[in-house]
């Protein structure tokens, strides 16, 4: 029997509430097929932060980095600045460990109801390919005379060849493998951001070389928020720097049902350290603590999990199970219509794997 061991951060809010979701999908998969999981628990985020002033401890990405993979809840909470605590804790865990693929899918499944009219279950299915470690979210700059009257910040845009090169790269191959249009969509700025989103489109136009077979386009990024509303099924894959990826990949989302629905993987292909699954929401502190946040991108992202640890039948069948849970309608969640509680989402996934 195979065993993987995980690190478990539930984190805040709302990430607490869907955590357990993703448990008890995890025992269900140990229960069907010839696998375990441990899990190492860690009370990270928020309350650590309140108990001793920083987020994670000293040596978190020590202890993190033996595992086979990170879950994640989600971080944030109202009573602190989202800088101390996003750049506290998940920010250095996607760069320590050189989780430079962040793969965003969003497909219409069967029983959502797009907010666009006209489309039918499978019409819209895409994923973002988002680069994760460098471009805008590189934490390069500072402040000048703060809190004067003259303050000043710089951040500054990190954009290097390699970085551009290797995920763009990374598109290509998915769009090779996924049951596509075959289809790579570049998304820039180059218009206006004359350095480092040149060195994006030099950079696409060497690496498509390498996939004749794979078709491309190239949008700036504001046209491409207009095409996700108005042709959101011509998309296949999208690959976008680090802030790009972020907003597209919650537009994504909400086309295709709910920020409720979508998962995320932060992947280092080379497999030197740990990868991270989390949803692509927050920490929802609108919704925290009345049992209605929707656990399905929780799960889809332990899913995702299984997906990277070569676990496919077990994976395509929690899949299967999230897409017989909302066609049949009957424990649909709250953000998608429905009455059913966090935890009733979960038990009744959990049921339809064991039918499945
Ligand atoms: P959010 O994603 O938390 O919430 C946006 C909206 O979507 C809210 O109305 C929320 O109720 C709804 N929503 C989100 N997830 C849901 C779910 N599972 N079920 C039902 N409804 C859901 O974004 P926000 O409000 O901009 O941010 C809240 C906090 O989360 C902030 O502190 C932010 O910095 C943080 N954040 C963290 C992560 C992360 O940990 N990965 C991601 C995004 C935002
Ligand atoms: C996400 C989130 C984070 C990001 C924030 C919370 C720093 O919005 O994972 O999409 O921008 O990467
Ligand atoms: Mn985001």
């Amino acid at each position: 029997m195979s065993n993987f061991n995980i690190a478990w951060i539930p984190g805040d809010c709302i990430g607490r509430e869907v955590m357990p979701a993703a448990e008890t999908i995890l025992e269900a998969v140990a229960h069907k097929y010839d696998v375990s999981f441990n899990y190492s628990r860690y009370a990270w985020g928020t309350d650590h932060y309140f108990a001793n002033g920083r987020m994670i401890p000293e040596d978190a990405i020590e202890q993190l980095r033996p595992h086979d993979a990170i879950l994640l809840g989600a971080i944030g909470h109202p009573k602190v600045q989202d800088n101390v605590t996003l750049n506290g804790l998940l920010l250095p865990i996607r760069r320590s460990f050189d989780q430079y693929v962040c793969e965003r899918p969003s497909k219409l499944y069967a029983g959502v109801e797009s907010p666009l009219k006209g489309y039918e279950a499978g019409s819209i299915d895409l994923v973002v390919v988002r680069e994760n470690t460098e471009g805008e979210y590189a934490q390069i700059g500072g402040f000048l005379y703060p809190n004067l009257p003259a303050e000043t910040a710089v951040q500054t845009s990190v954009f290097t060849r390699h970085g551009c090169e290797r995920i763009i790269r990374h598109a290509f191959e998915l769009a090779t493998k996924r049951n596509g249009k075959k289809l790579v969509t570049s998304i820039t700025k180059s218009n206006a951001q004359g350095y480092s989103m040149v060195l994006w489109d030099r950079s696409f136009d060497k690496v498509r070389e390498e996939f004749p077979e794979i078709e491309t386009e190239s949008l700036l990024v504001d046209a491409a928020a207009m095409n996700f509303v108005r042709r959101p099924g011509s998309f296949d894959v999208v690959v976008g720097s680090n802030l790009f990826g972020d907003i597209l990949s919650d537009l994504a989302a909400i086309i295709t049902g709910s920020m409720g629905l979508a998962p995320s993987s932060n992947v280092d292909p080379t497999r030197n350290g740990p990868s991270m699954f989390e949803p692509v929401h927050g920490s929802a502190p609108d919704i925290a603590g009345k049992g209605i946040a929707n656990p399905l991108a929780m799960i889809l992202s332990a899913q995702m999990m299984l997906e990277f640890f070569g676990l496919r039948e077990a994976a395509n069948d929690v899949e299967a199970a999230v897409a017989k849970v909302l066609a049949e309608g009957q424990a649909m969640p709250h953000d998608l219509g429905g009455s059913a509680g966090t935890e009733e989402v979960a038990n009744a996934v959990a049921s339809a794997l064991q039918s499945e």
